[in-house]
């Protein structure tokens, strides 16, 4: 059901790759409650072809950018600005990449090119992304950016490696920003710490599947699904949530405030 959350509103959505991405369900409720979309993501995953997908569904123009790239950036937003017919409202960054992760080394071993490109692809993006939209004068006063983290970035979790450091990173910039923009533009910048989630990101982590059981049985509502992570991340786009900014936001089932469950001791009982 539609509440016409973000009627009349202009957005740009990065990171949907495939159906099972963060952002692929957040571009599908932001256009169903209402607002009108840019989607973007870098050149090579566009090259996969999925993303077209979406965009019919949507209604959406794809320009392509490379968040690493602040030409690329400044481009998305002079053209999302352009095709919507005024500054946007609301900003998804969905990006994150980790060569260290993704090729094995542990964190006692980093490469450190890989490890400048983990935070140069999944925090300062962020920070890049943000500038190029103020730049292009292409923010609208009142709106709302949101970026998705992990809880990592408080925890240690022996296979996420680097990503942990972009994620701490990631979430440091949002409050930075949400200073900056808040003053006189009232523009909120928040993270959203999302539950482990079956996607192509998810699964690139070691041992990601024992993680995503580990966190369920942690969690007093169970992990939450990525679909209830859009509604949540459309909440922060709407006027319900005018004065929520500057905050790492858990939506993870409770996850973050559990010590121990009954389930997790029962299982050590049996060992
Ligand atoms: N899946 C999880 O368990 C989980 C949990 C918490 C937070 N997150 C975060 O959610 C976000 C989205 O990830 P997802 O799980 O939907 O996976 P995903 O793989 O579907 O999305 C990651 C996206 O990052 C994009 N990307 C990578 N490098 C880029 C670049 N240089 N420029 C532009 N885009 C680039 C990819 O193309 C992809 O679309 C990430 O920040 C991730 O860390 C994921």
């Amino acid at each position: 059901m539609a509440y016409g959350l973000l009627k009349g509103k202009r957005g740009v959505i990065s990171g949907a790759l495939n159906e099972q991405s963060i952002a692929w369900k957040v571009a599908a409720l932001a256009h169903a409650e209402g607002a009108r979309i840019v989607l973007t993501n870098a050149p090579v995953a566009m090259r996969m072809g999925e993303i077209d997908k979406l965009a019919e569904e949507t209604g959406s123009i794809i320009i392509g950018a490379d968040a690493t790239k602040d030409e690329d950036l400044e481009n998305l937003f002079i053209g999302a600005k352009e095709n919507l017919g005024g500054p946007v409202d609301f900003v998804l960054h969905s990006i994150g990449m980790s060569p260290n992760v993704r090729k094995g080394r542990s964190y006692d071993n980093l490469n450190y090119d890989w490890y400048k490109q983990t935070l140069d692809i999944s925090a300062l993006s962020f920070h890049r992304m943000i500038q190029a939209g103020v730049k292009a004068d292409a923010l609208a006063d009142g709106g709302s950016i949101v970026a998705l983290s992990y809880i990592a970035a408080q925890r240690v979790f022996s296979g996420y490696g680097d990503m942990a450091d972009a994620k701490a990173l990631l979430e440091s910039i949002a409050r930075s920003w949400g200073y900056h923009l808040g003053t006189e533009r009232k523009i909120r910048v928040n993270t959203v710490s999302q539950s482990p989630s079956m996607t192509t990101a998810g699964s690139g982590i070691k041992g990601f599947a024992e993680l995503f059981d580990f966190a369920r049985t942690m969690s007093p509502l169970g992990n939450a699904p990525t679909e209830d992570c859009a509604r949540y991340v459309i909440s922060l786009f709407s006027d319900l949530t005018r004065y929520v900014t500057m905050q790492n936001l858990y939506h993870d089932g409770g996850f973050s405030s559990t010590g121990a469950t009954q389930e997790v001791v029962d299982r050590m009982g049996t060992e």
